[in-house]
């Protein structure tokens, strides 16, 4: 499967890209590769059914389309695409990952994934809080951006491109697998592992991640294996 380069496209308004992505699997086939970004998003999606607000040209928003097989933890080995790129622009601050794919800095939320399987593609979402000021009542304790962690605006397209390049380097790295070195990596920068976490159901000591890309958690002496929803981590979010 020929996935790369990917070919980029800037829109200047849609709904969310990773809808406009799965519309062209459904009504076309897509060249393989396909990286789209928006400057505005008007329905941007989020994990779990919720909504992704962005800021015009100023937050990154983007989705990747690639033909793959489906493989379990796929989302995990983006987040530490994503990871690799965001590196680049922050001066060396220190980034964690929340799982299963949130990259977070200085305890807050820089930036969410929302990976969807269509047919035989998966439609890789990415919105990057890049130049964000200030952030909607409901999030502003939780989120931060670029900027409020440089002081500098960053050019946006210049964050899409290497978003891209990390994008291409893990995916071909690992052959589209989460495979026990991406593993490894990934659980040394997983913010929850050690910490005392909370799922609607559970709440206990995140232990480890699963080779499925679960987390694992200990909870009063019995291993549970945490596959989905929301996990709050202790003094985070
Ligand atoms: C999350 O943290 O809940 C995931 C957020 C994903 C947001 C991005 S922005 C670009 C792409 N288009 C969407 O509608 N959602 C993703």
């Amino acid at each position: 499967m020929v996935n790369f380069p990917l070919s980029e496209v800037y829109l200047e308004s849609v709904d969310s890209t990773n809808s406009y992505l799965k519309r062209i699997i459904k009504e076309q086939e897509p060249p393989k590769g396909l990286s789209v970004m928006a400057k505005c998003q008007t329905s941007g999606r989020g994990r779990l059914g919720r909504s992704w607000l962005s800021a015009e040209g100023e937050t990154l928003c983007m989705s990747i389309c690639v033909k793959n097989k489906y493989c379990e933890g796929f989302t995990l080995l983006v987040a530490l695409a994503v990871y690799d790129a965001i590196k680049l622009f922050c001066k060396g601050k220190e980034l964690k990952i929340k799982w299963p794919n949130d990259i977070i800095a200085e305890n807050k939320k820089l930036c969410g994934i929302l990976c969807e399987r269509v047919n035989e593609y998966t439609v890789i979402g990415i919105g990057i809080n890049v130049n964000d000021k200030s952030f909607a009542e409901e999030i502003e304790n939780k989120a931060t951006s670029l900027y409020l962690l440089n002081g500098e605006k960053l050019d946006v397209k210049a964050v899409f491109k290497a978003v891209n390049n990390a994008v291409e380097n893990i995916l071909v790295k690992y052959d589209f697998t989460f495979t026990e070195n991406a593993r490894n990596v990934y659980q040394k920068l997983c913010v929850n592992i050690g910490k005392d976490v909370a799922t609607e159901k559970h709440s206990g000591k995140a232990v480890s991640v699963g080779s499925d890309g679960s987390l694992i958690l200990s909870c009063n002496g019995e291993t549970v294996s945490v596959t989905s929803g929301e996990v709050a981590v202790h003094n985070i979010y």
